[in-house]
C-alpha cells in the first residue's frame, strides 16, 4: 500500500506543477524535465500542511484528517482561470476517493476529510464551523495568506498576473490589510487567533516599512 502523505503530495505535484507550467507559459528545464518558474499551489498547501501540524495537538483535531484535507484542498485548483466558475472544493472532493484508493489511508475518515475540504473557501465566516477538524483546515488556510511566507509566496506570482511595480504591491498589500482584518476575526480556534493576531502586526509593520521606503522620501522631496 502507499503511504497515503506520498499519495496526496503526488497527486498536488503533478496537478500543480503542470498548471504553474501552463499559468506562466514558459518553464526551466533540469535534466530534460521542465520544472515551473514557482509551484505557488504546492508552496501554499506544504503552509497549510505545515500549519495542521502545529494546530492539531493544540485543538485535540484528529491530525490524519486536517493534514489530509491540507493536501488535497487545493488539488484540482487552477491559477488564474477566469472562464469557469470557482468548483475547487468541489472537484478535489469528487477525486478524494480516486486519490485515496490503494493508500493506506483509513476509508472511514474520508468523509470527514471530504467535509472539511467542502467549507474552506471564503475569506471570512459568519459563524465558527464544526467539526473541529473543518474548522481547523479553515483556520490553516487562512493563516497561510498571513505572515512572512505569505508576502514571498504573494511576491513570486505577482508579476505574472500583470506588469508589475513595488508601488503596485505596496498598494495591493495594503487593501489586503484591510480583508485580513476580517480573516483575523474569523478564525474558528484560539491558538490560530492568536497566531493571526501576531502575523497581522507583522503584515502591518511590513507594509508601513515598504511605505516609508518607497512612498514617504518621495513626497517628502518632489522633483
Ligand atoms: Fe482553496
Ligand atoms: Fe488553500
Amino acid at each position: 500500500m502507499t503511504p497515503w502523505r506520498q499519495a496526496c503530495e503526488a497527486a498536488l505535484r503533478s496537478f500543480s506543477d503542470a498548471d504553474s507550467i501552463r499559468f506562466w507559459g514558459v518553464a526551466h528545464e533540469i535534466d530534460d524535465v521542465q520544472a515551473p518558474i514557482f509551484n505557488y499551489r504546492f508552496e501554499h498547501t506544504f503552509a497549510v500542511v505545515k500549519m495542521a501540524r502545529w494546530l492539531c495537538p493544540l485543538t485535540g483535531a484528529d491530525l490524519d484528517v486536517v493534514e489530509c484535507a491540507a493536501w488535497l484542498h487545493d488539488v484540482r485548483k487552477r491559477l488564474k482561470d477566469p472562464h469557469s466558475k470557482d468548483t475547487h472544493a468541489q472537484d478535489a472532493s469528487a477525486d478524494l476517493d480516486e486519490i485515496l484508493t490503494g493508500t493506506d489511508f483509513p476509508s472511514a475518515k474520508i468523509p470527514a476529510v471530504r467535509h472539511a475540504i467542502m467549507h474552506h473557501v471564503g475569506l471570512k465566516l459568519a459563524k465558527r464551523l464544526e467539526p473541529i477538524e473543518t474548522a481547523c483546515l479553515w483556520d490553516c488556510d487562512k493563516l497561510s495568506k498571513l505572515g512572512a511566507a505569505s508576502l514571498i509566496h504573494f511576491g513570486c506570482i505577482s508579476g505574472a498576473f500583470q506588469p508589475i511595480t513595488t508601488e503596485d504591491i505596496l498598494h495591493r498589500g495594503e487593501s489586503w490589510l484591510l480583508l485580513c482584518e476580517g480573516i483575523v476575526a474569523s478564525f474558528n480556534t484560539e491558538p490560530a487567533k492568536a497566531e493571526g493576531t501576531r502575523r497581522l502586526a507583522f503584515l502591518k509593520s511590513h507594509y508601513a516599512q515598504l511605505r516609508r521606503e518607497w512612498v514617504e522620501p518621495v513626497e517628502a522631496c518632489p522633483p
